[in-house]
């Protein structure tokens, strides 16, 4: 049987997806509807610089689907959206999300992070409450590996047990909102989840971030800001198999846990860089300025940057049966692909707006 076929004999989840216009939140939107077309999702995102509408346009079609522009920070608004479509499971991805942006100015990091998380866990504690503690509701908040800090070139990878030592204002927010979800599930035993989760990449990717900056960057022939020496490492993982992840946290993940999620892919940055400039250069039917490799730039280093992060998903993958599909190398050809075939998406994207913010990081 198809999970389709599976799904259509089990009850439905009525699903609020909060930031679901960002990047990851708009995959995990994507997959949600095609893997479980009979559950009602709701998507609700502020629509900041970081959010797009047109993501969700496929979407609009879908019977089960609802776009609702408003902030987790507004509770009378979260009120309304419980009740009136009966959720039971939230997730949670709404967050400013860029390091470097929290480096500029951290105050809309804590309102959001902090204080957005807060308003909807004590929103949906009081609709939990007043369902009569249903077993099956869910509060799963979608966090990062920033906030364990950073490793040395020999360190054992992140685990769930590792302590937090967060250093940018982005992932002390995090941080922050991460204590505040276990605090509930210990005080209040509402069923909370929390995964932590390394660098993804892939489809709807906004520009600020290094992935698509450079796949951009090398389709305009401008040049490839590498921060500081390039020897940071990241931990990648393509974007659908987060998706899977949170899927299998919300399926068999047990309350009051968290589950670190992680590629297994460690790289250094400038060895990223030329992997996709190798890829361009393959790929693109034309480029400004060939080989691609010829735009890299080494920059100033981005302040209080952690060196290395690596994910230990042995628990996500030995108690819920969770592995990722996609290898980095795979996956970087798919994303090169999608950049190279969704002009129409990304180019509107570089506003005025953008464009000054670039100047300021980039000057
Ligand atoms: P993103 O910046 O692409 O998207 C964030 C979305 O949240 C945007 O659509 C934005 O409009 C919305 N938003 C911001 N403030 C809001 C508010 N006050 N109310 C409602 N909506 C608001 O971020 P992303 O990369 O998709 O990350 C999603 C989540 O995953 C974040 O919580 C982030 O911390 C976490 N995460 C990201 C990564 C990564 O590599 N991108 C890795 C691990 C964890
Ligand atoms: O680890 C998970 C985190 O990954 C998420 O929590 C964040 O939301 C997400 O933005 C990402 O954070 P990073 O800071 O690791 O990602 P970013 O794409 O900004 O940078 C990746 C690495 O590349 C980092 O070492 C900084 C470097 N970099 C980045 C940019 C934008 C450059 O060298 N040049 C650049 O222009």
């Amino acid at each position: 049987m198809t999970s389709v076929e599976l799904q259509s004999l089990s009850k439905q989840r009525r699903l609020l997806v909060t930031g679901g216009a960002g990047f990851i939140g708009s995959n995990f939107a994507h997959y949600w509807c095609q893997h479980y077309p009979n559950d009602r999702v709701v998507v609700l995102d502020a629509l900041t610089y970081a959010g797009n509408r047109r993501t969700l346009i496929p979407l609009d079609s879908h019977s089960n689907f609802r776009f609702v522009q408003g902030d987790i920070c507004d509770r009378p608004l979260i009120d309304a959206l419980l009740q009136e479509e009966a959720i039971d499971t939230v997730v949670h991805f709404a967050a400013e999300s860029h390091v470097d942006r929290s480096i500029l100015g951290p105050d809309a990091f804590v309102r959001t992070n902090v204080v957005g998380t807060f308003t909807l866990l004590e929103a949906f504690r009081q609709h939990w409450m007043s369902s009569d503690r249903p077993e099956d509701y869910r509060f799963h908040h979608v966090s990062t590996d920033e906030v364990y800090g950073s490793l040395g070139p020999h360190d054992p990878a992140f685990s769930e047990t590792t302590p937090y030592a967060p250093n940018s204002p982005y992932s002390a927010s995090k941080a922050g909102s991460d204590h505040l979800v276990r605090a509930y599930y210990h005080t209040y035993g509402m069923p909370t989840t929390i995964t932590n989760c390394s660098n993804n990449y892939g489809p709807y990717h906004f520009p600020e971030k290094l992935i698509p900056l450079m796949c951009i960057n090398i389709l305009m022939g401008k040049p490839l800001p590498v921060y500081g020496d390039g020897q940071n490492v990241r931990d990648w993982l393509y974007v659908e198999d987060h998706c899977s992840a949170i899927d299998a946290v919300l399926r068999r993940g047990k309350v009051g846990e968290t589950y670190n999620v992680g590629g297994n892919n460690e790289v250094k940055n400038i060895d990223l860089v030329q992997m996709l400039c190798a890829l361009m250069n393959e790929m693109a039917p034309s480029l400004p300025v060939k080989p691609a490799e010829s735009l890299i730039t080494f920059v100033k280093d981005r302040p209080g940057h952690d060196r290395r992060y690596a994910i230990n998903s042995s628990k996500l993958q030995t108690e819920l049966g969770w592995t990722p599909s996609v290898t980095v190398q795979e996956g970087l050809r798919l994303t090169v692909q999608w950049f190279l075939s969704h002009e129409d998406w990304w180019r509107p994207l570089l506003s005025e707006e953008y464009q000054a913010y670039y100047n300021k990081v980039y000057a």
